[in-house]
């Protein structure tokens, strides 16, 4: 038995994710741009096993069956391929963030899982190579590869779709303050919303757009300017929710509480605080801001009847290895 222990966090995209131009491969429709979140991570063990019948996947002590596992087992048959090995594994994954807080898993869960199957099998896989093993079991965990401030490539295919390190974790001390507002289950995954996002016909003007809004966004990130970054992060944002809107089906993630919170920062920002919003696939709100405002946000953001609570994450650094036997 070979087993190993990697650890990767969540991260939040800048620049939004959502479209394939390849559902299979999850190959991009656009570039997208990210902060890692520390301290919001999941911790996984995969240990190949010659007995094992077949994969078997716990999380946080629960063994999960049906599309979950066949997402996962996908990951491990490129691994296998890779390693030229037939074990089956067992995968054992623990996420520290608050349960049901309503913060996407699958960006850390997959980052882990690439690092440690792929080290369990025994190969020693460059940067890239994780990131793109990560980016087949979820898009955005191919961001959760690399440290700090991310951009994932488009690429022309396969190979050279992967994301690398823009700056790492202490180059900018930004704070992402989430405001949970609801901590049910998305009715839409991202998966499916991907596989729906070209029916919008703002799609297209979204995707033609974005290399104008990364170079934004890039340039904002290198040199430290928030008044550049807030203005890039709200309007890509709103725009991938636009797509979302006027999709078929149409995928609306919004409460009302969530528009209310992104005036709100607004006004704020009016105020002079530094601070911007943005959304992903449910209704909690990220509101980025510098440190020296974070005590100041999260206090307001708190004040919000309905805003269950909310939790902070300065930038993060790559996935690691922890353990490895
Ligand atoms: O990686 P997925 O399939 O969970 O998609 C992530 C989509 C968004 O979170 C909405 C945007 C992003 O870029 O992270």
């Amino acid at each position: 038995m070979s087993s190993a222990t990697a650890q990767a966090t969540a991260n939040i995209a800048f620049i939004k994710y959502w479209g394939n131009r390849d559902n299979a491969l999850r190959l991009p429709a656009n570039g997208s741009i990210s902060m890692n979140l520390d301290g919001l991570h999941t911790r996984t063990t995969v240990s190949f096993q010659r007995s094992l019948p077949y994969d078997e996947l716990i999380i946080n002590g629960k063994e999960i069956a049906g599309p979950a596992l066949e997402r996962v087992s996908c990951v491990l048959d490129l691994v296998r391929e890779l390693a030229r090995t037939g074990d089956q594994a067992e995968v054992v994954s623990e996420n520290n963030f608050p349960a049901g807080a309503g913060i996407a898993s699958s960006a850390s869960a997959f980052a882990a899982l690439a690092l440690a199957a792929s080290r369990a099998a025994g190969l020693s896989l460059s940067e890239p190579a994780l990131s793109r093993l990560a980016r087949q079991g979820s898009g955005s965990a191919c961001r959760s590869v690399p440290g700090g401030f991310v951009e994932w490539y488009m690429g022309t295919g396969d190979e050279d779709c992967f994301a690398a390190s823009i700056a790492p974790a202490d180059h900018w001390s930004m704070v992402d303050c989430i405001a949970i507002i609801s901590d049910l289950h998305k009715k839409v995954g991202s998966t499916e919303g991907h596989a729906v996002a070209a029916t919008s016909p703002l799609q297209a003007a979204r995707v033609v757009d974005a290399p104008r809004r990364l170079d934004l966004c890039r340039r904002a990130i290198i040199d430290c300017d928030f008044n550049l970054l807030s203005g890039i992060v709200e309007l890509d944002s709103d725009m991938m929710h636009a797509v979302m809107m006027t999709s078929t089906p149409a995928l609306h993630y919004w409460m009302p509480l969530t528009l209310e919170i992104m005036k709100a920062v607004q006004n704020w920002r009016q105020e002079g605080l530094s601070a911007c919003y943005t959304v992903d696939a449910g209704p909690n709100v990220h509101v980025l801001c510098t440190e020296q405002h974070a005590p100041e946000v999260e206090t307001r953001l708190r004040a919000f009847s309905g805003v269950r609570k909310v939790l902070t994450a300065r930038p993060g650094g790559a996935a690691q290895l922890v353990q490895e036997r």
